[in-house]
């Protein structure tokens, strides 16, 4: 059987090649992106690529590219990918929605005690000649409280680190989530803005989020309290936020995400919060670090090779979700297929008149799409699938071998 290949572009972290290549499969890498027709050209004869966000994935590259089974984005975002038509094509797409969160959670810790000792004024008077040491409006973190909205992946790791910092943590999220360390819950936002000395936002980009921190919720801070937010642009009013820091209610202020953002390396930055005293501003840097690059990397390559050696979906981010495990001995037959009645009847049928005894079946559908695992204790001969594979109703059927 000849080996799988996989292109990487972009850049991609080498830790996804060692992955890849401690797994058998044949790697070609390249430092850049591709536009479309070089992209179609290149991934002739790959079973898979690896992007990140600069390489757009249409739906005339997923048509054009038959031996494609699979794509991995290397980074948070999947905008860039035509995922419905990949669904279609019956390509999975993984990405790592996760694999950055200590990075935000860093940024945010040093942002939030720098904002505290007002740190981007202090250098800004030293870089322009000017010697003015002072106490004056610089206070410790330890003993504060912070309150952390949106308590998840994110708000989570925050809530550890800014404990062992000193902090008495408290959390609004509109789920129930259970309290790290000593972390206290509060049942409404405005209990939260109320008693928080430092308010951090880290909520996800649900539509009902657009918003959700304006002007009203701004009043409703402490006078002097520090505002932070690496979640999402389109959550906070700038303008009202600009108005509540120069009037002093608002003491200071990170910011690392936009609503509008510039879209190339070296574009003007436009905000209504330039030029503002005590203010941080960050280009969407929170989950950029070399450690959250090599992790994705890993994270990536793993959920990919598990795809191609086992038929494992698991995270994928367009087909229905199955997490199969390493196959240990007999034979597995996965098979993706349109969500009608009577595929699994069908399958199980095909294997009882084999009398293939089934060891395991895992099952799962999204939107129009199912799939299915199975499992059986025998090799079964190939012909055995024929009738399944041109089945109407199949997308495509492949098998696996242990350790294959
Ligand atoms: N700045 C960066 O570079 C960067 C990097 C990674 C993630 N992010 C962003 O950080 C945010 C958090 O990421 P995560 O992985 O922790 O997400 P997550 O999905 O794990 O957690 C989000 C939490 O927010 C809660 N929530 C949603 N809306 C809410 C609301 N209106 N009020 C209170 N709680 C609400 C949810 O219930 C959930 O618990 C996301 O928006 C993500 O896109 C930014």
């Amino acid at each position: 059987m000849s080996k799988h290949e996989v292109l990487l572009l972009e850049d991609i972290h080498p830790a996804a090649t060692e992955v890849f290549e401690r797994n058998g499969l044949v790697v070609h890498t390249r430092t850049r992106s591709l536009g479309e027709d070089d992209l179609i050209e290149a991934l002739q004869g790959m079973s898979m690529v690896g992007i990140r966000s600069n390489t757009r994935v249409t739906e005339k590259v997923l048509a054009s590219t038959p031996d494609l089974l699979a794509i991995g984005a290397f980074c948070i975002g999947t905008n860039q990918i035509d995922l419905g038509a990949a669904a279609r094509e019956g390509v999975a797409v993984f990405n790592a929605p996760y694999s950055n969160t200590r990075s935000v959670v860093e940024l945010v810790i040093g942002e939030i005690i720098a904002l505290a000792r007002r740190l981007p004024e202090k250098t800004q008077r030293m870089h322009d000649g000017i010697w003015d040491k002072s106490a004056q409006g610089s206070h410790e973190v330890r003993g504060r409280t912070l309150g952390i909205v949106g308590y998840g992946n994110i708000g989570t790791q925050l809530s550890n680190l800014a404990e062992a910092l000193g902090f008495r943590v408290i959390f609004f999220d509109t789920a129930d989530r259970l309290a790290h360390g000593n972390a206290r819950r509060v049942g409404t936002l405005d209990q939260l803005l109320a008693e928080a000395d430092v308010v951090s936002l880290h909520v996800d980009g649900r539509p009902g989020n657009a918003g959700m921190f304006g002007a009203a919720e701004l009043a409703k801070m402490k006078p002097r309290s520090l505002f932070v937010n690496a979640s999402r642009g389109m959550v906070v009013d700038d303008v009202a936020l600009r108005e509540h820091i120069l009037s002093g209610h608002i003491a200071g202020a990170a910011l690392d995400v936009f609503p509008v953002e510039p879209k190339a390396q070296g574009d003007t930055f436009e905000s209504a919060l330039r030029g503002l005293p005590n203010v941080i501003l960050t280009p969407h840097v929170g989950g950029s670090t070399q450690e959250a690059q090599e992790e994705i990397g890993f994270f990536v390559s793993g959920k990919l090779t598990n795809f191609i050696h086992r038929g494992s979906t698991a995270l994928s981010v367009n087909l229905p979700d199955v997490a199969a495990p390493a196959l240990e001995s007999g034979s597995r037959v996965a098979l993706l297929h349109h969500n009608i009645p009577g595929v699994l009847a069908s399958v199980n049928q095909m294997l009882a008149d084999r009398g293939a005894n089934v060891s395991a079946q895992y099952l799962s559908t999204r939107g129009e799409q199912g799939y299915v695992v199975t499992d059986v204790t025998t090799e079964l001969p190939d012909d055995a699938l024929d009738g399944l594979r041109q089945a109407d109703s199949t997308l495509w059927l492949r098998t696996y071998r242990p350790g294959s």
